[in-house]
């Protein structure tokens, strides 16, 4: 009987930024933000993209900043599957934070 060979090709889970930046811009929930009601808010509706390299940001590592994504995802109800999540991770690592 031949054996099977059980392969996992690495690139199923390597975050990958570009499908992060679709994500990302993307994102459209219905939402009252600051007593504004908004049918099409997004990350940008609170985060300008300025926001991300403030010199005082809170997150330091890459794993934060995956978990500050899965915050923003759970709180709003964007519906990012994990693997989502770390691709917008990735995108905004690549276009803000700059972690190795
Ligand atoms: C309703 C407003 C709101 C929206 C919309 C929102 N966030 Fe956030 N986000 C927050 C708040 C509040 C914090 C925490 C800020 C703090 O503690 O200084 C935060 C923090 C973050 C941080 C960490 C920033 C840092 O300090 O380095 C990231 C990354 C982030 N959000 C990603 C996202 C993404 C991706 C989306 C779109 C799915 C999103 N956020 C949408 C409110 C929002």
């Amino acid at each position: 009987m031949a054996m099977a060979v059980l392969c996992m090709p690495m690139a199923a889970w390597a975050a990958d930024p570009e499908t992060g930046r679709e994500l990302y811009e993307a994102v459209s929930i219905e939402r009252t933000i600051q007593g504004q009601h908004y049918t099409d808010a997004n990350c940008e509706t609170c985060h300008a993209p300025s926001f991300y390299q403030r010199s005082d940001r809170k997150v330091q590592s890459r794993a934060a900043l995956e978990a500050y994504v899965e915050g923003c995802n759970t709180n709003l109800d964007v519906g990012w599957f994990p693997d989502e999540v770390a691709d917008v991770a990735a995108w905004l690592n690549q276009e803000h934070y700059r972690f190795d």
